[in-house]
């Protein structure tokens, strides 16, 4: 209770290959993790232009492409790399343990509507 950073299991690291992304939902949260060369990152799985699935989007590098109006985003802190979107995507505390992915939500972040 009261524990900031509540880890919750979402996959399995073996189902998750370099390159591509997961969509998953976190405590009612939709979350999409990305597996780069440099490890996993966690973001909101909604742009913050006009609510596209990031986890539809394409994924190079470190930087991702949303899929209907292609603004891109660098998952390593959810900057907007380049537009139509504006506002940051929302980065979530993510771990592997026991082989396991697992997300961890701010609880301080505001509800995503959807
Ligand atoms: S919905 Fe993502 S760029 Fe428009």
């Amino acid at each position: 209770m009261g524990d900031p950073q509540r880890f919750h299991v979402v996959a399995e690291l073996a189902a998750l290959r370099e390159g591509r992304t997961l969509a998953c939902r976190v405590e009612g949260r939709p979350v999409v993790v990305c597996r780069t060369r440099d490890g996993l990152h966690a973001l909101d799985d909604l742009c913050t232009h006009a609510l596209a699935r990031m986890s539809e989007g394409r994924l190079r590098g470190t930087r991702l492409t949303c899929p209907l109006h292609a603004a891109a985003f660098d998952v390593c802190g959810g900057q907007v790399l380049s537009g139509p979107a504006t506002r940051p995507l929302a980065t979530h505390a993510v771990r592997v343990a026991g082989g396991r992915i697992e997300v961890a939500i701010d609880p301080s972040l505001p509800p995503l509507e959807e």
